[in-house]
């Protein structure tokens, strides 16, 4: 039975992924720092007595931690072959007032975390000769975000993370992908003013946001079977969007 890892799954998209991919017959391993009620609350969910699902209260940054972590999932689960880079925050400001911890902090959730996540996790997959890597980036990556420099460079990262990788570990039966969505309703969007939503909705031109559900199961796809002859790719998801 499958592996896979979702980072930052007690919510939103990653929460959605980690629920999709149980649903089609993985064990489930996920991280969280703050809403460990939801975390648990996921866990609960899945109620299967053939398949696992395991909470880990580790931030994802933090790479000592992430190392314990995989240890440990190893040890207990025996295998990995899927990574999911969901975990992600934003602090948006413009440049001019943007912080060095505002960039730090963004920068070291969004994109050091997927550093550590594949640093932990390649050896075991290469051993394996197969694995699936997907890495949640944005559009924001894609085409830059006014009031969003540290998240933009740090999706627009993730791409590049993607991209070597593909190349690095492809000869090894290893996929890599980069999945972006567009605007999504989750917790991150719902701050967002009306006026501007209203303003993105107009140029959306499927005239809607996008469901977790939609996202987690383009996910599901790009790390199942059926999708083993893509990598190096950034999916768009964004009802058309940016482009
Ligand atoms: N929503 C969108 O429109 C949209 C669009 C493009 C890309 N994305 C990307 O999709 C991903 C998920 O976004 P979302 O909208 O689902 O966000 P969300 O609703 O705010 O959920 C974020 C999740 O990440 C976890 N997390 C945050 N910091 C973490 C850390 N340091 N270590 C481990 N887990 C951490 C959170 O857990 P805790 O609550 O426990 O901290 C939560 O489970 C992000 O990478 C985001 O950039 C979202």
């Amino acid at each position: 039975m499958k592996v896979a890892i979702i980072t930052g799954a007690s919510r939103g998209i990653g929460r959605a992924i980690a629920l999709e991919l149980y649903k089609r017959g993985c064990n489930i391993v996920f991280n969280y720092t703050r809403s460990t009620q939801a975390a648990e609350e996921l866990v609960k969910e899945c109620t299967s007595t053939d398949r696992q699902a395991l909470a880990y209260q580790v931030d994802a940054a933090d790479f000592p931690a992430v190392q314990d972590m995989v240890k440990d999932v190893k040890s207990k689960l025996g295998r990995i072959d899927i990574l999911v880079n969901n975990a992600g925050i934003t602090n948006d400001k413009l440049i001019v007032r943007m912080k060095e911890e505002d960039w730090d902090k963004v920068l070291d959730t969004n994109l050091k975390s997927a550093f550590n996540f594949c640093r932990a996790v390649t050896p075991i997959m290469l051993k394996q000769e197969s694995g699936r890597i997907l890495n949640i980036s944005s559009i924001s990556g894609i085409v830059g975000m006014a009031g969003q420099a540290n998240y933009s460079a740090s999706k627009a990262g993730l791409i590049g993370l993607t991209k070597a990788l593909a190349k690095e570990l492809g000869s090894r039966n290893i996929t890599v992908n980069a999945l972006a969505p567009g605007m999504i309703e989750t917790d991150m969007t719902a701050t967002l003013s009306e006026d501007y939503k209203k303003s993105l909705l107009e140029q959306i031109p499927l005239r809607r946001f996008g469901q977790v559900d939609e996202i987690a199961r383009i996910a599901a796809f790009l790390v199942s079977e059926d999708a083993a002859y893509i990598t190096g790719q950034v999916i768009q998801v964004d009802g058309g969007l940016a482009m």
